[in-house]
């Protein structure tokens, strides 16, 4: 309605006065995505909002997503302000991987190489050697493979399963999982899939082994929305959060895209394919970060500059 025509209006204003730019993940609420795109800002998956803000000259860059996607874009740009919507968006595999907890794992196992997805504190990518995020998992593990290293994996157990069966590695792993992918069911995709034969199935890798394995593509965000456009099948099965489908159907218009179905446990589902940390980053949260700059993000400098280290080297490794 109008109200929110007039936040939408406030907040492209305040981010031209303000010197910022807006960094937004697919699966935060529409409206943002648009202001995104249309103030000069980008939509994109993990490893791009780095890379993009990482690049991007303004003064301040404000983060639509979670919690270490902000801290991801502080380790690597200590000099900018960093801004969110919602500093309290968490994300499970964060919290279930706790850096006092991981610190003496990894203390354990001195002769293993640490990997760690971008979904960590800043505290467990200090403690890293490599950061990577899902669109170059495979890639790099395969990499440290062929150098005869043996891994330390945190802390998605079904990226990080799927990870070793593409690459062999000798990978110790952290037993963590995204409430969101962490519901899809292969049973039930089953039967979706007998009733479209010609449909391709599109997973994020933090699902379960069994549901990627019925996958015709498996990707990032981003790589999923390409193959949605590429694909030659009309009809699309995927399985991600379902805010990404405002990009896909801009990506591949004439296709069918249809959710795949999630389990929740019993009635209870506390996800239903949609992120609930991704879903605190509304407009008014947004216009309320720009007009009083609540919401910044501080990464103590001792830390930071370790996890730069680590996340760095993904960045080299990645271009
Ligand atoms: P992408 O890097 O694929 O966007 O994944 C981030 C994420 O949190 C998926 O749940
Ligand atoms: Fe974390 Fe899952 Fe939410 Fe992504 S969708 S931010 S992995 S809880």
């Amino acid at each position: 309605g109008e109200a929110r025509e007039v936040a939408v209006h406030r907040i492209k204003t305040l981010l031209r006065e303000r010197n910022a730019v807006l960094v937004a993940h697919y699966y935060v609420d529409e409206a943002l995505q648009c202001i995104a795109e249309e103030t000069g800002g980008t939509v994109s998956d993990s490893l791009d909002m780095a890379r993009f803000g990482h690049e991007h000259p303004a003064e301040t860059i404000v983060v639509a997503g979670v919690r270490f996607m902000g801290e991801t874009a502080k380790i690597l740009n200590p000099e900018k302000r960093v801004l969110m919507p919602a500093l309290e968006a968490e994300c499970s595999l964060d919290l279930e991987c706790p850096a006092e907890q991981f610190i003496p794992f990894c203390d354990a196992h001195p002769d293993r190489t640490v990997v760690v997805y971008s979904n960590t504190s800043a505290a467990v990518k200090a403690r890293a050697d490599y950061v990577v995020t899902s669109s170059i998992a495979v890639k790099l593990v395969a990499h440290l493979h062929c150098q005869g290293k043996k891994i330390i994996w945190a802390p998605d157990k079904h990226l990080g399963d799927y990870v070793r069966r593409e690459t062999g590695a000798d990978m110790l792993m952290w037993n963590g999982a995204c409430v969101v992918h962490d519901e899809f069911r292969a049973q039930a995709l089953e039967q979706l899939k007998a009733q479209h034969p010609e449909a391709a199935v599109l997973v994020h890798p933090e699902s379960p082994a069994a549901v990627i394995a019925l996958a015709d593509t498996v990707g990032s965000t981003t790589q999923l929305i390409e193959a949605a456009r590429n694909l030659p099948n009309r009809t699309l099965i995927v399985a991600t959060d379902n805010r990404i489908f405002h990009k896909m159907h801009q990506a591949a218009p004439d296709k069918i895209l249809i959710e795949a179905p999630t389990g929740g446990h019993g009635a209870t589902c506390n996800s239903c394919a949609h992120c609930p940390w991704m879903a605190m980053n509304s407009l008014r949260a947004l216009l309320k970060a720009l007009e009083t700059g609540v919401g910044e993000i501080h990464v103590e400098e001792r830390i930071r500059v370790k996890a730069q280290l680590a996340t760095q080297r993904m960045l080299t490794f990645a271009q």
